[in-house]
């Protein structure tokens, strides 16, 4: 793969396809590929990027695309809700928006899984963009077509499969991403490298590049961190078998979040330690060589991710583990590794592994 912009498509099971495309700069190309194309805009933008979203809103008008309406949305995680949803429905009405509108989004994972599921359920769906402007959302939420909101009972529980036509990945949107927002998208980029074991994961390996600046370092990651989620949901779309792997360092991350309370550790903080746990399993459950938990806390050590667990029982643990929904049903499952590239769904790890496991962590960090 080169430094260029690249196109990757991806396949649905509905026979429509989405393409995912990373830019090499600038909005000319998006504005282009919907002109191309029949049918009027609806944008919604997080607010964070406003000038983002001014940008698209020219480049779009540049090339005769007609804007029916921009909607400015304050992200929080709260914002993914059925109230924010009605109000949006409301807004796509007055907007008259009919079914060869496109809902184009800009914003991070809340945005695109808040306008994507406005769009996949308002006139029984409609075609739409994702413009996805966080790390985490360049490299995994905006890829898939899975959209949703939360309710007060839990996270994602409304929610549908609606990909987007086009997602349009232009990694210099980052340059006003907070730190806590980069190590986010860093975590899932870890996770990548070790279930692929291939090029990103030996690129890491050789070198780390620093958060922040944008390089061609970076646009090559982000490039291939997409592209991994890319295969793995062409594989996989409906999450039967091989998006499992996709969970891999979230079984401790999920219940450590729930635990510590949600904004305590970032999403980053807590994937970062559930890798380390993983990869601490994988050693004894599987015979994974110990050198790749030292190559990977050498990253975490330069991203500002080497951070200690917290003390935590597996007393206190195992019911929060057992809460979710897939482990009530299928009992508890780990994604863990053979060797990078080898991951495996294993679902007999004695609680005493896991016990040990969280004791030394919690001891031992590579800070
Ligand atoms: N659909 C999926 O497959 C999938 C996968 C993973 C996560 N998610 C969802 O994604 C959400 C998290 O996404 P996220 O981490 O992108 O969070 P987010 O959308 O909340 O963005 C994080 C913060 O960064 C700000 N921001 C966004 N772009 C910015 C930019 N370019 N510069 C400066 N600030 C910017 C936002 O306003 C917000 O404050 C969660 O709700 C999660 O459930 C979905
Ligand atoms: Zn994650």
């Amino acid at each position: 793969m080169s430094n260029e912009s690249a196109v990757y498509k991806l396949q649905s099971v509905r026979n429509d396809e989405g393409e995912v495309w990373i830019a090499d700069g600038g909005w000319d190309a998006l504005a282009a590929w919907v002109a191309e194309r029949d049918g009027v805009v609806w944008m919604i933008h997080d607010q964070a990027v406003d000038h983002v979203a001014e940008r698209v809103h020219q480049a779009l008008k540049a090339h005769g695309v007609h804007v029916l309406g921009r909607r400015a949305v304050k992200v929080t995680e709260a914002v993914k809700s059925l109230h924010s949803l009605s109000g949006l429905y409301t807004a796509m009405a007055e907007a008259q928006i009919t079914r060869d509108a496109w809902v184009l989004a800009v914003g991070g994972g809340v945005l695109t899984d808040l306008g994507g599921y406005a769009a996949a359920s308002y006139l029984r769906g409609v075609r739409w963009i994702a413009v996805p402007t966080t790390l985490l959302a360049q490299v995994d939420a905006g890829i898939g077509g899975k959209v949703a909101v939360n309710l007060a009972e839990g996270k994602n529980l409304v929610g549908a499969f609606h990909l987007p036509r086009l997602v349009y990945i232009n990694p210099d949107v980052l340059s006003t991403l907070p730190l806590r927002e980069w190590q986010t998208g860093l975590g899932e980029i870890v996770k990548s490298a070790l279930i692929e074991g291939g090029p990103l994961w030996r690129r890491l390996s050789q070198a780390v590049p620093a958060i922040g600046e944008m390089s061609d370092q970076w646009r090559w990651i982000i490039a291939r961190t997409a592209e991994i989620k890319i295969d793995i949901v062409n594989r996989d779309l409906e999450e039967h078998g091989d998006r499992m792997f996709l969970n891999f360092g979230h079984t401790l991350a999920h219940a450590v979040e729930q635990i510590a309370g949600y904004g305590q550790f970032s999403h980053g903080q807590a994937v970062a330690m559930g890798s380390r746990l993983a990869l601490y399993l994988s050693e004894k459950r599987l015979g994974l060589d110990p050198r790749v938990r030292l190559t990977v806390e050498g990253w975490l050590a330069r991203w500002g991710l080497a951070i200690a667990l917290p003390e935590l029982g597996y007393d206190t643990l195992e019911p929060v583990l057992l809460r979710d929904k897939k482990a009530r049903q299928f009992g508890l499952q780990w994604v863990l590794l053979q060797a990078p590239g080898k991951p495996r769904v294993v679902d007999d790890v004695p609680a005493g592994l896991v016990a040990e496991g969280l004791r030394l962590l919690a001891e031992h960090h590579p800070a």
